[in-house]
């Protein structure tokens, strides 16, 4: 039975390494999906038979509780609150690592008990504290993640005075009582642990706000993956072992791949309370021009290119659908419609993918920033939905900005730009947009949905 469990877990593993390499393409993620989730049950029914388990009761407890609410989560989660549910399940993820771990101190103390002698070494003890600190880390971050996304906590980033300096001591008490538990195996330690990494979670993420969250959840994924694979070394489990460092190496190459589409560093993300100040520019008396769906319509009809820049508010108005409507309109009329992705407009990675597929929109029509930017003062018409941040110039020219430096869609470069939105209400990062005010620049205000559904009829009736 044993090797059979090993087979498993290996067998397991590969699915877990095959479905990453699919998940690379919009093309095969379903497939990647699929067989990740095959790895996984693999690795679940194979754990079942682990001479270990005496009793099933909680088992089926848990299972059944645990998918009820999975289930319910899954369905009723709207696709614009995905980042939260995915900040909360990284946080149960650590929880789960953290709490195995203490189960196996208890054990551990148990036996020690019993036999009057230390039952496990000095290393396994120490494994065991750091599988709670970093899986008490995960839980306690990913819960201000959480709250932060949700909107319970301000986005603003919170920092008490000297407020790093606490943090790295909350970071050094934990590690020192860490060692201490793992010389003298007294659980009053371990617990000490449990509490001081508890606050070090809260004191990482609490300066961290507004556009930087993502980076952040990102970061806490990867923090779930190592604790579970320190989990895995106490418990001696190959393929807790492998799926824990397969989550904590992706985490971090996605948190590399956001920082740098924000041009930052991780340590700067984490330390510089980014988003305390928003920039100053006021509207004053610059103008703006509105205009009418039929205007643009117009417009669309004479263009030769024209591409669409989608953001958040497309994700909020539900609006791929009409959107892939005008797409057709546009392309029966000749005019070649493209699509610019930013890789953190919206709110997760591959949002705007995702929302784009599901409406059946060709994968070879979205182009990647680096693609598309120099094509932009070529482009008859760029049509802004709902995007804000992702195309706002200050992150180029404005030093003082908080979105500066980050790598931009370069939509004030075309002939003229077009912005579906319902307001002159700031993006995400809470910082006004020049683009706005341009002499090329006409907003349609509206729900971006409604705006896009009046265009196409517009466009027809041409
Ligand atoms: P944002 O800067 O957040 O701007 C979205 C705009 O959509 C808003 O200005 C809003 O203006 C408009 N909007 C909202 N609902 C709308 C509706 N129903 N119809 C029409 N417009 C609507 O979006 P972005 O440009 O995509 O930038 C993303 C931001 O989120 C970045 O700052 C990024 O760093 C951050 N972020 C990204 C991620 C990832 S991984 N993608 C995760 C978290 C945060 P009105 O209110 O005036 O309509």
């Amino acid at each position: 039975m044993e090797t059979l469990i090993q087979v498993s877990y290996l067998v397991a593993s590969i699915l877990f390494i095959v479905a990453i390499k699919l998940l690379n393409s919009p093309r095969t993620a379903r497939l990647g999906n699929a067989l990740g989730a095959l790895g996984m049950a693999l690795g679940m029914i194979a754990t079942l038979f682990h001479k270990g388990i005496l009793r099933y009761e909680w088992i089926v407890l848990g299972v059944g509780v645990g998918s009820v609410l999975g289930a319910w989560m899954a369905l009723k989660v709207k696709m614009t609150a995905m980042p939260q549910m995915v900040a909360l399940l990284n946080g149960f993820g650590g929880a789960a690592s953290a709490l195995v771990a203490l189960a196996e101190a208890e054990r551990s103390q148990a036996l020690t008990e019993y036999f009057a002698s230390p039952s496990f070494s000095p290393t396994t003890l120490a494994i065991i504290a750091l599988s709670v600190l970093i899986g008490t880390v995960t839980f306690s971050g990913s819960l201000i993640a959480f709250g932060k996304l949700e909107e319970i906590l301000s986005g603003r980033p919170f920092l008490l005075p000297a407020h790093h300096y606490q943090s790295l001591g909350w970071l050094i008490l934990s590690l020192i009582m860490t060692v201490l538990y793992a010389g003298i195996q007294e659980s009053y330690w371990l617990y000490g642990v449990l509490g001081a990494s508890l606050l070090l979670g809260f004191w990482i993420t609490l300066p961290v706000g507004g556009a930087d969250m993502p980076v952040i959840v990102a970061f806490l994924n990867s923090l779930s993956g190592l604790a579970a694979a320190a989990t895995g070394f106490v418990l001696q489990n190959y393929l807790l072992i492998i799926a824990g460092t397969l989550v904590g190496a992706s985490g971090l190459i996605l948190t590399q791949i956001m920082s740098r589409a924000m041009n930052r560093s991780l340590w700067n993300v984490l330390f510089a309370g980014v988003g305390s100040s928003t920039s100053t520019a006021s509207a004053g008396d610059r103008t703006v021009r509105a205009t009418t769906p039929e205007d643009v319509a117009l417009m669309l009809n004479y263009a030769r290119e024209v591409v669409i820049v989608p953001g958040y508010g497309m994700a909020v108005a539900q609006a791929q659908h009409a959107v892939k409507k005008l797409m057709d309109a546009l392309l029966a009329r000749n005019v070649e419609v493209r699509f610019a992705i930013h890789p953190v407009a919206g709110r997760m990675p591959g949002h705007m993918n995702v929302l784009l597929a599901e409406a059946d929109i060709p994968y070879e029509r979205l182009y990647e920033m680096e693609k598309i930017n120099p094509d932009f003062p070529q482009v008859d018409v760029a049509l802004v939905i709902g995007a804000n941040d992702v195309v706002n110039p200050a992150a180029r020219k404005d030093t003082s900005s908080p979105l500066y430096g980050m790598p931009i869609l370069e939509v004030d470069k075309a002939r003229s730009v077009i912005v579906l939105k319902r307001s002159m209400n700031p993006g995400f990062a809470g910082v006004e947009n020049e683009l706005f005010y341009q002499p090329q620049t006409y907003m349609l205000f509206g729900d971006a949905r409604a705006s896009l559904e009046k265009i196409t009829e517009a466009l027809k009736e041409l």
